[in-house]
């Protein structure tokens, strides 16, 4: 447990980079399987998450080390197909790992991740799409075994966008006889991303980012290189923090393409915001006003993991600001936690109302989730006096030095 010690009121200034996406390099990390290779990521974020997908691979008889942002796979000494419990809860996206390992041993077992802080995490979607490329898939007693003497390509039609089935299909498909081709496909710049890999991995890969993905053949190559994309969510996290207490800040590495329902949104509500090349600067300052309503959809829509910051943001901004969440079911936990500032905050099933209130104050405050914690401390730095936060470690999930980089920038920040 560690105890985030926020005094709020400091504005914030400078300029600072983005770490690496975490969601991009996680199934990147699980593809590193496929074949025998060597694998280097450049701007791999240190977070626990990555952590975990590492202690996964070394579990399975591969070498990975992280010196800061570079990350070493080498899968050549793979022995093993099986996930044990504790590595599969540690990380719930660590369901992406069946796909790969089934498709380069013919066999996975691992436990169901199971639900999270954001309600059911169903995975139906990542079976079914094993099941048509012709696996076989029992569960039972909360294992999966998943079995295949030889994969071979189909026709996957997802009932929706999910981002993990789609990668576990791309990923499975990669060692099916045949092409394979994904409808409803999910298209977030992740999954480009890790078209961009498995082609440098030598499958033959396209549709990335459009609703259809081919995925027909793949000749492994040696070693490969890549730069991890920047994450979206960070960035998104940093020009949050910004709008909450004021401030002109400069991100450096990002994608500002990747990030435009959360620039229209933070415009409309009156931060001024501008984009060159890989950077973006925010200035904010003053009171805000309320958005129009956060509706958060797959890509390109709101991102569901940028909704809790730009809570944060609405919460000391005029008028009422609507959400309305399509992805998940329990994303609203972190409110009950901002009504201790004093936020003006109700939520009724996917809908939640937030009535700008002129100032939030100190308190003491336990992080719920991943984006939630980070939306406490967005709102704790736009807050009069100290709020304390207790974090079980979902904040380290995603990010690898939030506290240091708002630091940098000139927060008054302590996490003990
Ligand atoms: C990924 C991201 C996560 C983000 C989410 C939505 C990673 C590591 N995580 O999660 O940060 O919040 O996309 O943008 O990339 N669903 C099913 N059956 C399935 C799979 C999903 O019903 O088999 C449902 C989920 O319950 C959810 C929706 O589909 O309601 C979207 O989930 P999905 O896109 O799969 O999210 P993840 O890949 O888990």
């Amino acid at each position: 447990m560690s105890v985030w010690r926020i005094a709020g009121g400091n504005r914030l200034e400078g300029s600072i980079r983005v770490q690496g996406a975490k969601n991009a390099v996680l199934p990147m990390i699980a593809a590193s399987l496929l074949t025998g290779c060597e694998t280097e990521f450049l701007n791999c974020p240190a977070l626990s998450d990555v952590e975990a997908a590492v202690d996964i691979l070394r579990y399975l008889g591969c070498k990975a080390r992280q010196e800061d942002d570079v990350l070493n796979i080498d899968s050549r000494d793979l022995c093993r197909s099986d996930i044990p419990s504790e590595l599969m809860h540690r990380m719930r996206s660590s369901v992406i790992f069946l796909g790969p390992l089934l498709a380069r041993c013919g066999e996975v077992r691992a436990s169901v991740p199971g639900g999270c802080e954001l309600g059911p995490r169903p995975i139906d979607l990542h079976l079914e799409a094993l099941r048509r490329l012709g696996a076989e898939v029992e569960e039972r007693e909360g294992e999966i075994v998943c079995r295949a003497v030889k994969l071979r390509g189909a026709e996957i039609s997802l009932s929706l966008p999910s981002v993990g089935a789609t990668e576990n299909a791309m990923l499975a498909a990669c060692a099916a006889e045949g092409p394979s081709v994904i409808y409803n496909a999910a298209r977030e710049p992740e999954i480009e991303s890790l078209q961009e890999y498995l082609c440098r991995l030598g499958a033959k890969v396209s549709g990335a980012g459009t609703p259809v993905v081919t995925v027909n053949g793949f000749h492994p190559c040696g070693s490969v290189g890549l730069r991890v994309m920047p994450d979206r969510i960070a960035a998104a996290t940093l020009l949050c923090c910004t709008a909450c207490v004021g401030g002109d800040v400069e991100l450096q590495a990002v994608c500002p393409e990747h990030l435009e329902p959360v620039i229209v949104s933070l415009a409309e509500m009156g931060c001024r915001i501008f984009a060159s090349g890989n950077r973006l600067r925010i200035i904010s300052g003053g009171r805000l006003r309320a958005p129009r309503a956060i509706v958060t959809r797959p890509y390109p829509g709101f991102p569901t993991d940028a909704a809790p910051l730009l809570m944060a943001v609405s919460l000391r901004a005029e008028g009422s600001t609507v959400f309305i969440e399509n992805i998940f079911s329990s994303r609203y936990r972190h409110a009950s936690e901002l009504r201790l500032l004093g936020a003006d905050i109700s939520t009724h099933g996917s809908l939640a109302l937030v009535n700008g209130v002129e100032t939030l104050h100190g308190a003491r405050l336990h992080s719920t989730d991943l984006r939630g914690g980070a939306a406490l401390v967005a709102a704790a730095l736009g807050a009069e006096g100290e709020t304390e936060i207790f974090d079980e470690g979902h904040i380290g999930r995603g990010y690898s030095s939030l506290d240091g980089d708002l630091r940098r920038l000139g927060a008054d920040i302590r996490v003990e």
